[in-house]
């Protein structure tokens, strides 16, 4: 255990996630009109998310690159987040899935689409592992869902509490003892 004043409690397992994956990876694939697309991580929390994804999408010409973000500078409200690692590549012209962890207030990905849509991608679509309705500020459009979840903190399967437990192969949920 990570310390003693809380445990963890599977929420998602990892079977659960790796059969989700390969319904997303194929509905990715089926909607994919040919040609490369660019998957683009979302660093730290959706490095284990993407390496499983893009493992189950079947196509040919699929590249992958990453994109780091930091907290929102000032507060929440703003959504302002600073790149802190920038794609390795132009996306002019290319087909690119933004990979994120969890979609929360929703603040992220909205900075990440109006960013990346400056850089004229062909088109630019949304996969999401977990999304907390509940806590939305800003309407984002995710092209393909994992899972929906409850307004609960979790971790695990890239997610971390103070960066840790992002090591786990399933979602977990924090429970104080
Ligand atoms: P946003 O609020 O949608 O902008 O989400 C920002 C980021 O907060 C996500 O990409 C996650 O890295 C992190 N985050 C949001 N909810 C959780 C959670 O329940 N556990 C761990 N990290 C989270």
């Amino acid at each position: 255990m990570p310390n003693a004043n809380y445990a963890t409690e599977v929420l998602i397992s990892a079977d659960a996630i790796r059969a989700k994956i390969a319904e997303m990876g194929r509905a990715i694939a089926a909607q994919h009109g040919g040609g490369r697309l660019i998957c683009v991580g979302v660093l730290k929390g959706s490095f284990m998310f993407l390496a499983d994804l893009v493992r189950a999408i079947p196509l040919p010409e699929l590249e992958v690159d990453f994109i780091a973000v930091s907290s929102y500078v000032g507060t929440e409200s703003t959504g302002v987040v600073r790149i802190t690692h920038d794609l390795a590549r132009s996306i002019e012209g290319e087909h690119v899935l933004l990979v994120e962890d969890i979609v929360d207030t929703g603040l992220t990905v909205r900075y990440l689409l109006d960013n990346l849509a400056t850089r004229h991608p062909r088109s630019l679509k949304v996969a999401a592992l977990l999304e907390k309705p509940a806590r939305a500020r800003v309407q984002v459009p995710v092209d393909f869902k994992g899972f929906t979840i409850e307004d609960q903190f979790v971790v695990g399967y890239g997610l971390d509490y103070d960066g840790r437990l992002r090591n786990l192969d399933h979602v977990a949920l924090l429970t104080p003892r």
